[in-house]
């Protein structure tokens, strides 16, 4: 069946791969990764892991997908020289991480609608202590969860069934100017805030003596998952783009859009803690606990605020939700010549399913297993380095040199020749290295 759904428009494709980059990863991740590897250190080796390997991983991906034409499974089987059965099923392991994230990326989204509901109806708390106890009875609250993860999964699914034009393109046209307006008017006022200075000494003040394997490390994993690379999103985006697009190009705009959002929201983050008085190294609780408390004690401008601010949160997040259906939505319906909102039923099942358990296993019902962290680990130290590690090889050793560069058609000039060495041997050794070590073997 030819797919349906059709093509994205250049804006429309720049759009929606960078409402995939900018999530949770930029808001809630970034600010805490970053605080607790003590800040400009940190940034300065994430600026040049995200320029270097990042963009790099990020080119394999698409000419994959700008090349074959179909989702992960269907574009590595047509495109390789060799192989062609072991690929394919690469492919479909690299969609269905898309899936895995899915299931607990909905639950965070299911609590941030927690918070919009306690920041309308002035139920944030005024204290860290209690701020704790409140994120803690989120996390636990079945019903809530339930109710708010499914509704989310609901519509994701429906949006992403509609096709690429309609309704994932249309999503994103909306939502990502939304986001881009809400951050840069919180950084203005962040900007007129005392601890404003402190956060830009914070972030690019680099203290190269704080460089570690392990900051050196996290920022590797760190800059994977802001820029949703490893698991087919931007090789099933890549497949519905026109004839004639410059690749390079839209990898620009997209890392600038991620970094920039990732930047304000650190600066913002910041900003606000060091006039407050929070730690920047508050582990996941940052932006929950920390911000939320603070947010409660500046009186009506800050409930404002929180409103907002969870807004935007929930809109980012769902721009990123909605790009880990494609991938495996795609594959299901090019491969078995279903319709997309078939395919999308077939998916969404199974996919409820594992969220529902791991909603489960956050309630206490499988003892002490916490199902998310354990998926994250799953994901974030093998899947997505894997993930990266089988594009790089599959295009530098498994892909016709030649179709590589047409697809690519001149864009890159003289850098070709760097990539493509990067590609081939640089990436899969720093990559397996990474692993190696994300896992403790080494
Ligand atoms: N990049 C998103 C974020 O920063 C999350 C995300 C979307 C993602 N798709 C992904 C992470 C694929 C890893 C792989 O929140």
């Amino acid at each position: 069946m030819k797919q349906s759904g059709s093509t994205f428009s250049s804006i429309g494709f720049i759009l929606a791969t960078a409402g995939s980059a900018v999530g949770l990863g930029n808001v809630i991740r970034f600010p805490f990764v970053m605080g607790e590897s003590g800040g400009g250190a940190f940034f300065a080796i994430y600026l040049l892991t995200i320029l270097f390997i990042g963009a790099s991983v990020m080119l394999t991906e698409m000419v994959i997908g700008y090349a074959g034409k179909a989702g992960a499974p269907s574009s590595m089987e047509t495109l390789a020289m060799a192989g062609k059965q072991k690929w394919k099923m690469m492919g479909w392991v690299m969609s269905g991480s898309s899936n895995i994230i899915f299931s607990y990326y909905v639950i965070l989204l299911a609590w941030i609608v927690g918070y919009i509901w306690l920041s309308l109806t002035g139920g944030l708390a005024h204290d860290t202590k209690e701020a704790t106890v409140i994120f803690e009875n989120i996390q636990t609250d079945m019903f809530s969860t339930f109710l708010f993860a499914g509704i989310i999964l609901a519509g994701t699914f429906a949006i992403v069934a509609r096709g690429i034009t309609e309704g994932i393109e249309k999503l994103n046209l909306v939502l990502m100017p939304a986001i881009l307006l809400i951050f840069l008017g919180m950084l203005i006022y962040a900007v007129t805030l005392d601890g404003f200075s402190e956060a830009l000494a914070f972030m690019f003040h680099i203290d190269w003596s704080a460089v570690s394997t392990k900051v050196i490390i996290s920022a590797v994993g760190m800059s994977f998952f802001t820029l949703s690379l490893g698991s087919a999103i931007v090789l099933a985006y890549s497949a519905s783009l026109p004839k004639g697009t410059n690749l390079v190009k839209s990898i620009a705009y997209v890392v600038l859009l991620d970094t920039s959002i990732a930047i304000v929201s650190g600066l913002m983050i910041f900003s606000f803690v060091f006039t407050y008085g929070g730690s920047p190294s508050a582990g996941f609780g940052l932006v929950f606990i920390t911000l939320g408390t603070m947010f409660a004690n500046l009186g009506t401008l800050g409930h404002f605020f929180a409103v907002v601010f969870f807004m935007a949160l929930l809109f980012a997040g769902i721009t990123s939700a909605v790009s880990m259906i494609e991938p495996m939505l795609k594959s299901i319906h090019i491969r078995f010549t279903i319709s997309r909102y078939k395919a999308g039923v077939y998916l969404a099942v199974p996919t409820a399913l594992l969220s529902s358990i791991v909603i489960l296993s956050l309630g206490g019902y499988f003892g002490a297993v916490n199902l998310m962290d354990k998926l994250d680990y799953l994901l974030s130290n093998v899947l997505l380095p894997l993930g990266g590690l089988t594009t790089t090889v599959f295009v530098g050793w498994f892909m016709d040199k030649h179709v590589v560069e047409s697809t690519i058609n001149g864009k890159l000039g003289v850098f070709f020749d760097l990539w493509y060495i990067m590609v081939k041997y640089i990436a899969p050794v720093l990559l397996f290295i990474v692993m190696l070590s994300l896992l403790g073997l080494i």
